[in-house]
């Protein structure tokens, strides 16, 4: 390896070193294409010279994990796949739970950026079960990578921008209005949030639902394909996995999940 592929793995060493941010594994034309925002708006043009200006400036790194981790999320992003998961995975997940008097309820969002997604179905299990919630014993855990995101989720304050769509009725019942709109306590306590790095990192496990949504986009094929062997070792027998709209399952992984619904990405272990 030499001259620019070598300056570009050192960089990627350097910020796994500094920031513990490993994106080794992550599609080269997607990094190379993030790097490059940030060196433009350095005004360099080798990785070289950036690593000089991440040397003199650590507060770089600070803009270029932000750059490299795409954080864009929002309340009840994607309206089809939550209906699918309003109106047929959590009610399915929920009538055998009880036929089978089984009382603990596992869900994880992995990759959960700044919290929408692992709130918005915490909504929707309230919504499902109202005063039944208390028969049940509840845990979302919310994983990201991004530590910047996940004290923003553990915050649960939001602008009108990441609640566009939701309708006035789940504002006035599940938030608070003060300038921003804060997440009530009822649906706040059914969340844990920590961080985890879903290349490295061993899997959540006796999940009932996973959702990945919109973060495998980034992963090379060989590391979407140990992620989604993951997945499936960390769900339940029967158990839900949500992915993005566009995003496919590798062929090995398709062979372990069948579809509950091919447009929304919904599919459930074998
Ligand atoms: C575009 S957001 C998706 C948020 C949410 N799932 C959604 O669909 O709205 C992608 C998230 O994946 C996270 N991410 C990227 N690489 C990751 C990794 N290796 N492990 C865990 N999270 C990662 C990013 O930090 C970012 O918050």
């Amino acid at each position: 390896m030499v001259g620019e592929d070598l300056d570009f793995m050192v960089l990627l060493n350097r910020i796994l070193k500094v920031r513990g941010l490993d994106c080794r594994q992550y599609r080269d034309k997607c990094l190379k294409r993030r790097i490059a925002v940030r060196m433009r708006a350095n005004n360099v043009a080798t990785y070289r010279d950036y690593m000089l200006v991440l040397k003199k400036n650590p507060s770089e790194y600070d803009e270029l994990v932000d750059a490299l981790t795409i954080n864009v999320s929002s309340f009840f992003r994607d309206r089809g796949t939550f209906g699918v998961i309003q109106d047929t995975v959590l009610p399915q997940l929920i009538s055998s739970k009880q036929k089978h008097n089984k009382k603990i309820i596992r869900l994880w969002s992995a990759g959960c950026a700044s919290g929408e997604e692992p709130y918005s179905l915490a909504i929707c299990l309230r919504e499902l079960l109202g005063d039944r919630i208390e028969d049940f014993i509840i845990s979302i855990y919310a994983t990201d990578i991004d530590e910047g995101s996940l004290d923003k989720a553990r915050l649960a304050e939001y602008d009108g921008q990441a609640l566009r769509g939701v309708e006035e009725k789940r504002l006035g019942r599940y938030f608070t209005y003060n300038g921003k709109y804060t997440v009530k306590r009822e649906v706040k306590e059914l969340v844990k949030f920590k961080r985890h790095d879903l290349i490295s990192d061993e899997p959540l496990m006796h999940l009932d639902v996973i959702l990945c949504r919109n973060v495998v986009i980034y992963f090379s094929r060989d590391s979407q394909e140990k992620l989604f062997q993951k997945f499936c070792d960390g769900l339940n027998p029967g158990g839900y996995l949500v992915i993005g709209k566009t995003e496919t399952l590798t062929s090995r992984a398709s062979r372990m999940f069948r579809p509950i619904d091919l447009k929304e990405r919904v599919y459930q272990k074998l």
